[in-house]
């Protein structure tokens, strides 16, 4: 199922003379990708970098270069109609001299002009050499445009194209599209509200390197996280051992074993207003931890003795107050009978039913298909959807629920 995330929106992505211009290729697919509208302008010195062409294929619109002889449009106005059009309004990369003219209020070709225009949320991604990066001018009109209001992913430390190791390679692609999706996705449905939301499985040791686990991914909880930084909530994403990298702006702590995870929710007990309880904690762990290796018993076999670990929603559950609590289940008989009896035996407010033997549920794929279940007993079924479409829907039926509705 394809994620048309940013479906019709609309971005105008601005390319400046650095060697990352050919990042800003990828960034167009990505975006088109998403499902967006990008249409691309370059300073001429970008136009020495990458060609127009690469972009013009890729974005499949004609490139702004010029503002006396445009591609499309008149030449009076092209800047202010690339201005209205636009719902954001990205550079990367943003050179130093970019950044130097757009702080001081310059404005000589078409996309200082544009920008300029633009009447719409502009996101910065700075790229140079180090030594260009550190440089006390270039900091003060980075200040200048934070305080402005621009939007600044900040760069990264590593290898830089001058051959030199340091900080001033342009930010991840993932990163720089968590800014445009945080802007173009942003609502305040759970503004200034702390949700704290659990993913991925837990890892309960039997001896120094061997685990009992789960084949949860997370990938519901990351998206679930994610999908509350849009709402402008406060984000703890308390993980289990995952391959999944999650959004900038959300506070992330890792665990492995269940009672960490109980240790990380609780220590944060007094800061939570909603708990999105989205991990695959496991129910046992062995009863003992071997010291060295388990060593083969031939024929004999091996018997493990587990005991049951603390139910880490049970607790929130008993300690409430006036928090938001949600749950997952995963059931794969009677769902709704099982389901309505975890809400009631955990004190929540909702819960997400999920059986994995349906097609597009369960692990490790990027689909979901749930059944909601709150307090009232009202019963939700949703179809087969992305699983950062079925968290979307969820932080809004969450923040109707916080707010009492
Ligand atoms: N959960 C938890 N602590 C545990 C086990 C589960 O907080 N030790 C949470 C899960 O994160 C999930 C919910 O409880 O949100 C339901 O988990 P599940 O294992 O399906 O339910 P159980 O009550 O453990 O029932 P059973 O395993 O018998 O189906």
């Amino acid at each position: 199922m394809p994620d048309d995330l940013l479906g019709g929106k609309r971005v105008l992505l601005g390319v400046t003379g650095g060697i990352a211009a050919y990042k800003a290729c990828e960034l167009v697919r990505e975006l088109r990708k998403l499902g967006a509208e990008v249409q691309v302008v370059m300073t001429p010195a970008a136009k020495q970098f990458v060609a127009p062409l690469t972009f013009e294929a890729l974005s499949e619109r004609p490139v702004l270069t010029d503002l006396f002889h445009p591609e499309t449009g008149s030449r009076a106005t092209v800047h202010i109609d690339a201005a209205r059009w636009a719902q954001v309004v990205v550079v990367a990369p943003a050179t130093y001299d970019f950044v130097g003219k757009m702080a001081a209020g310059l404005a000589d070709d078409a996309l200082s002009t544009l920008v300029a225009a633009a009447n719409v949320p502009v996101i910065l991604c700075p790229a140079m050499n180090k030594e260009m990066y550190v440089n006390p001018a270039f900091q003060a009109n980075l200040r200048t445009l934070r305080d402005r209001g621009v939007l600044v992913v900040d760069p990264e430390s590593g290898e830089l194209a001058c051959g030199e190791e340091g900080i001033g390679r342009l930010a991840s692609k993932e990163r720089i599209l968590d800014a445009v999706k945080r802007v173009l996705l942003g609502h305040d449905a759970l503004k200034g509200v702390r949700v704290l939301v659990t993913a991925g499985p837990t890892e309960e040791p039997l001896d120094p390197v061997r685990v009992l686990t789960n084949r949860s991914s997370g990938k519901m909880g990351y998206a679930l996280a994610e999908a509350a930084l849009w709402a402008g909530a406060d984000v703890t994403l308390v993980t289990g051992r995952t391959q999944l990298r999650s959004a900038d702006g959300v506070e992330r702590v890792e665990v492995r074993t269940s009672a960490e995870m109980a240790e990380a929710v609780r220590r944060r007990w007094e800061d939570v207003d909603v708990l999105i309880m989205a991990a695959a904690v496991s129910d046992y762990r062995p009863r003992r931890t071997a010291d060295q290796k388990i060593k083969k018993k031939g024929d004999q076999g091996l018997v493990l003795e587990l005991e049951q670990t603390e139910d880490i929603l049970g607790w929130a559950g008993e300690h409430k107050g006036e928090r938001t609590l949600v749950g997952f289940a995963v059931e794969t008989e009677n769902e709704l009978a099982n389901g309505r009896q975890k809400l009631q035996s955990k004190n929540l407010d909702l819960i997400v039913i999920n059986n994995p033997r349906h097609e597009g549920a369960g692990f490790d794929v990027d689909t979901n298909r749930v059944f909601l279940l709150d307090r009232d007993g009202r019963v939700d079924a949703w179809p087969v959807l992305p699983k950062i479409e079925v968290a979307r829907r969820l932080v809004a039926r969450v923040a109707a629920l916080h707010r009492g509705q």
